[in-house]
């Protein structure tokens, strides 16, 4: 039997927990996990029900229009983090860890990670790199914050190599993938996010370690899964990766609502009366007669 998070209503719902994501990998029940950027998407994301909300530095492709994460910033994603917050009361909250943010010192990843969970009010961070990040990952944890890692292909230093290559392709590639999961599971993360590796070893990797998978184009035998919410709205047109499915086209019906408010304008269509306020009568009087007398 799977464990009940949902309840009836949103108010009856569960906050989601890190300890509920290793239950839900023990009972073997999907994790649901989306990106947001903002309040309105974070309230129907939580209300949704989805188990983690996830702020990614994607926010800065998506959202700002950088051509990568690199430039991302913690001040540009703190105030994120604080409106999502404001959006969501059940969904378990994961900041992501902008590059060299946690990279330099593991003082440095410590205070950085303190910071999404004091001033952005999220309850876990995330940190990319495998073995050689996990003592990163050790060191805030230690400090009391639950990090979940990420393997496979880490987007802040695939544009430094050359771009996005699938990850575990050979016996040898799909081994070192292992290991960097093994490593970070020592190092006590509560999950692992697998981005772009073969279906074959992510299902390895899931079998093999204790925590949670959390697969992002890493096939179907994760534990969970991630998508960034404006792949899934289609409110990406630059862009769509060949693991994400656009579930709507946003993009085509807000072009069409923009194009027809433009149209209405230039034709006199809107506003119309009933978007217009008006004076009471004995004003509109007065007001006319003052301008009789000027
Ligand atoms: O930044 C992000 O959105 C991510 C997910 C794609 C896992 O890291």
């Amino acid at each position: 039997m799977g464990i009940d998070l949902s309840g009836t209503s949103n108010l009856e719902r569960k906050k989601v927990t890190v300890a509920d994501f290793s239950k839900m990998k023990n009972h073997d029940q999907p994790i649901v996990m989306v990106t947001s950027y903002d309040y309105p998407t974070s309230i129907i994301a939580d209300e949704v029900g989805v188990d983690s909300i996830l702020v990614g530095d994607s926010y800065g492709m998506v959202v700002l229009g950088y051509d990568t994460t690199i430039p991302v910033t913690v001040e540009e994603l703190l105030p994120v983090c604080q409106a999502v917050k404001r959006g969501s009361s059940h969904s378990l909250l994961i900041g992501d860890m902008p590059f060299l943010s946690f990279q330099v010192s593991e003082e440095d990843a410590i205070r950085n990670a303190g910071r999404f969970v004091k001033e952005g009010r999220m309850e876990a961070v995330k940190i990319e790199g495998g073995t050689e990040m996990a003592h990163m990952a050790r060191a805030v944890t230690k400090a009391g914050i639950p990090v979940l890692g990420h393997i496979g292909i880490t987007p802040q230093t695939a544009t430094l190599h050359g771009g996005y290559r699938i990850q575990g392709k050979n016996a040898d590639s799909g081994e070192r993938l292992i290991e960097d999961a093994k490593s970070l599971e020592d190092a006590g993360v509560f999950g692992i996010v697998l981005e772009m590796i073969t279906e074959e070893v992510a299902k390895v990797i899931t079998k093999t370690v204790s925590v949670p998978t959390i697969g992002i184009g890493s096939g179907r035998y994760c534990d969970g899964q991630v998508l960034v919410l404006h792949d899934i709205l289609g409110l990406y047109p630059r862009f769509l990766p060949k693991f994400a499915k656009r579930y709507v086209d946003l993009a085509s019906t807000i072009k069409a609502a923009v194009a027809d408010y433009a149209s209405e304008v230039r034709r006199g269509g809107f506003p119309e009366e009933r978007h217009v306020f008006k004076m009471d009568d004995t004003e509109r009087v007065r007001m006319d007669s003052r301008q009789k007398k000027s």
